[in-house]
């Protein structure tokens, strides 16, 4: 069996998190891995249904993902997370409960997101239509020491997901090719 991990994708809304998980998680499955993807949005309407988003809900929420992510990896799956998470203290909570966890920084800039606006939130927060919302109304920490960041608003994706599957290569937390 090979071992689990949980690979941890942190950034703004609309950065490409989920878009870069669901890559992740097909080209390991591809190599053997069993995966599970906890999104945020998914969550949100399952596990967290509920919450909002205080300080106290997104801890909640994230310390929620955070216990089901090591309760997979430590049975051999790879727990993919793609949730906000703004608060460092709290990533670094989960990341503590974990033997193995690669912390991935999707970085792009506010004026970006709010150029693409998949979902026509960043227009509605900036308008102060939404209150609390995380980069416009509410705090995002950028993570200081992540394993790995990738600046979407620069790379294209193969580059993003070619730089992820050769950081988790070099960490051995994945061989090429084949389940570890
Ligand atoms: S977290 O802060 O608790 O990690 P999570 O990733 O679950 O957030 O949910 C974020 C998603 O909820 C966003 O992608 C967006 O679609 C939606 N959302 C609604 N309100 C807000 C808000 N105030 N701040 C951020 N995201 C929001």
């Amino acid at each position: 069996m090979s071992e689990g991990f949980t690979l941890w994708f942190t950034g703004l809304s609309g950065a490409g998190k989920s878009t870069l998980a669901n890559l992740a998680a097909e080209e390991l499955r591809r190599r053997g891995h069993r995966v599970e993807i906890l999104d945020g949005d998914e969550v949100r309407a399952n596990l967290s249904k509920g919450l909002g988003f205080s300080k106290e809900d997104r801890d909640t929420n994230i310390r929620r993902i955070g216990w089901v992510c090591r309760l997979l990896a430590r049975n051999g799956v790879i727990a993919i997370s793609a949730a906000i998470s703004p608060y460092r203290e709290i990533r670094d909570e989960v990341r503590a409960i974990h033997d193995r966890f690669f912390e991935v920084f999707v970085k792009c800039p506010v004026p970006v997101l709010a150029e693409r606006d998949v979902k026509g939130l960043y227009k509605k927060a900036l308008a102060g239509e939404i209150k609390n919302f995380t980069g416009v109304s509410d705090p995002y920490e950028e993570p200081l020491k992540p394993e790995l960041v990738v600046e979407t608003d620069r790379e294209s994706r193969d580059q993003s997901l070619g730089k992820l599957l050769g950081a988790l290569e070099a960490r051995r937390l994945i061989r090429n090719g084949v389940a570890r």
